[in-house]
């Protein structure tokens, strides 16, 4: 592993937001994914505010059709705010939604091609800068936040990052797995990355969940790329090409993840979220138990 010198700092993240979302149809019809509550924000939103604490100022929205959902909600919604001022209605609740101006960034990725397809959509607007990628449907929760934990990894060892956590083994097949190296704390080496490998070939139980710290070459490999798993273009490929000319790591996120891309977990982190809020966690809790009885 390296030693600590100075980094390039991470100043810009991708979000690729340009999923179909099928497995939330009808909700996701009309409305993008992102743009479900967990409570009361939006999936993207909790992205974004974890962005912030990380330092992230420009935040690259890859977007598709039926994606300007989420652009408005980064947007000042004029009437609104006049009304509810008028009101005498308090706006800080509207706060984190407010961006600096000229610090929300789309692009559009035609067709859903992949994932790997999508981060490289941002090409041009990410240039030569390391950059940070947000998959919003992972619900990341912890203090800090799991890109200001690996933001701090990122000035200790530099190159390429990327989360995981360690699930079952039955379950790898769904996940990008790691082949780890060495490790030391939250750190360890990757040696290799493998998307959905069958149980059995798995090289660990270490799944990639859903935050990236990448070098821009990752952009030069994509573009070479075919497509991999599922007929798409992976992002998972592209980063195993990069290991062994670049260093790269994983962090073990500390604090909890929930698959906000499937519907048992977007509960499972609504009822969590619910139960840990003060304004409603006693309702919540006495609901629960109400329901259970039953
Ligand atoms: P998912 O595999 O979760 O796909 O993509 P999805 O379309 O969002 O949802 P399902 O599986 O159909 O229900 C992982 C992330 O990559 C983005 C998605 O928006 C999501 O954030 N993505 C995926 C793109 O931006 N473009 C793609 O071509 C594929």
């Amino acid at each position: 592993m390296n030693s600590s010198t100075t980094r390039k700092p991470i100043r810009k993240a991708v979000f690729p937001v340009a999923g179909m979302g099928t497995r939330f149809l009808p909700a996701t019809k009309a409305i993008p994914k992102e743009m479900l509550p967990i409570i009361d924000r939006p999936l993207i939103q909790y992205a974004v505010d974890e962005a912030r604490e990380a330092g992230i100022e420009q935040m690259i929205f890859v977007t598709g059709r039926g994606k300007t959902a989420i652009v408005e909600h980064f947007d000042i919604a004029f009437e609104l705010e006049t009304t509810m001022s008028e009101r005498g209605k308090a706006l800080d609740i509207l706060e984190p939604t407010r961006a600096v101006p000229g610090d929300i960034i789309t692009v559009r990725q035609q067709v859903p091609l992949g994932l790997g397809h999508a981060i490289w959509c941002a090409r041009a607007i990410v240039g030569d800068d390391p950059f940070a990628i947000f998959l919003p449907d992972e619900l990341m929760i912890g203090s800090p936040g799991c890109m200001k934990q690996m933001v701090d990894a990122y000035q200790e060892v530099g190159g390429n990052l990327i989360s995981v956590l360690e699930v079952p083994q039955a379950e790898v097949s769904s996940y990008g797995v790691i082949d780890p190296g060495e490790s030391r704390g939250a750190l360890t080496e990757v040696k290799g990355l493998v998307e959905k490998p069958p149980v059995d070939q798995a090289p660990s139980n270490k799944i990639i969940s859903g935050r990236y710290i990448l070098q821009p070459e990752v952009m030069r490999t994509l573009e070479n790329q075919g497509k991999g798993a599922g007929g798409e273009i992976q992002l998972t490929d592209a980063m195993a090409r990069m290991i062994g000319s670049q260093p790269f790591h994983a962090v073990t996120f500390d604090g909890r993840r929930y698959d906000c891309g499937s519907k048992v977990g977007f509960v499972e982190a609504t009822l969590a979220l619910a139960l840990e809020r003060e304004d409603m966690s006693a309702d919540v809790r006495a609901m629960a138990e109400r329901l259970l009885k039953a």
